[in-house]
């Protein structure tokens, strides 16, 4: 009788410690697992600011980047944002370590009246479209006078 309280006892311990340390880790979970460039202990609330800043720039949405599969009967998609399979995600972070260059090594040494050019970001090419105006002739023409 005795042994079978202790033996309830210990198995109920281990349930709670077993069911604390799934929540444990469910919380590690949504913690960033792949950042290659940007700071590892970045907090959730700017690495959101960046990623929607990406997303405004380019004028996508998340999925256009990360990996979203589409769960039957429901609503939202299940993401795996750590995932690198999407070749767009491994381009933009060609793109953040171009943009950092540009700003560090060319702006960053030009000088107008003793005040630092201001910075670019992924906005000033890309104005909203995933692919850059890269030529006038794709300008619209300007108007006959
Ligand atoms: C233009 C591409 C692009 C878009 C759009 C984009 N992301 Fe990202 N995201 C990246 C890149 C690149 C990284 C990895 C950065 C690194 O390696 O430091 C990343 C990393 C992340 C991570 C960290 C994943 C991990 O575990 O390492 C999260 C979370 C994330 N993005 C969420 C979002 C959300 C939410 C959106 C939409 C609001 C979004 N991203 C839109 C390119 C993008
Ligand atoms: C100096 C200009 C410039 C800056 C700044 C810039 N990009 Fe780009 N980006 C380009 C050009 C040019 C292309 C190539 C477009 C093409 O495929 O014709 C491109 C392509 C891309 C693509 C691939 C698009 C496709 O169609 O496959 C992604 C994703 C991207 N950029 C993300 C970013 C992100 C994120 C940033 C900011 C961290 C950024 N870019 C900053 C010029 C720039």
């Amino acid at each position: 009788m005795r042994i079978n309280k202790k033996l309830a006892l210990v198995s109920v311990l281990c349930c709670g410690m077993l069911f604390l340390q799934s929540f444990v880790q469910k919380h590690d979970d949504d913690k960033p697992t792949n950042l290659k460039i940007l700071p590892k202990d970045i907090s959730e609330e700017k690495l959101h600011d960046i990623m929607r800043n990406y997303s405004r720039a380019l004028g996508v949405r998340c999925n256009y980047c990360h990996v979203a599969t589409a769960v039957p009967g429901q609503e939202h998609p299940k993401w795996d944002f750590a995932s690198d399979d999407k070749k767009e995600k491994n381009v933009a972070r060609e793109m953040m370590i171009m943009t950092a260059a540009i700003n560090a090594d060319h702006l960053g040494k030009i000088k107008t009246m003793g005040d630092p050019l201001e910075q670019i970001q992924c906005v000033t090419c890309h104005m909203g479209r995933t692919t850059p105006i890269i030529s006038v002739d794709s300008l619209p023409k300007p108007p006959k006078k």
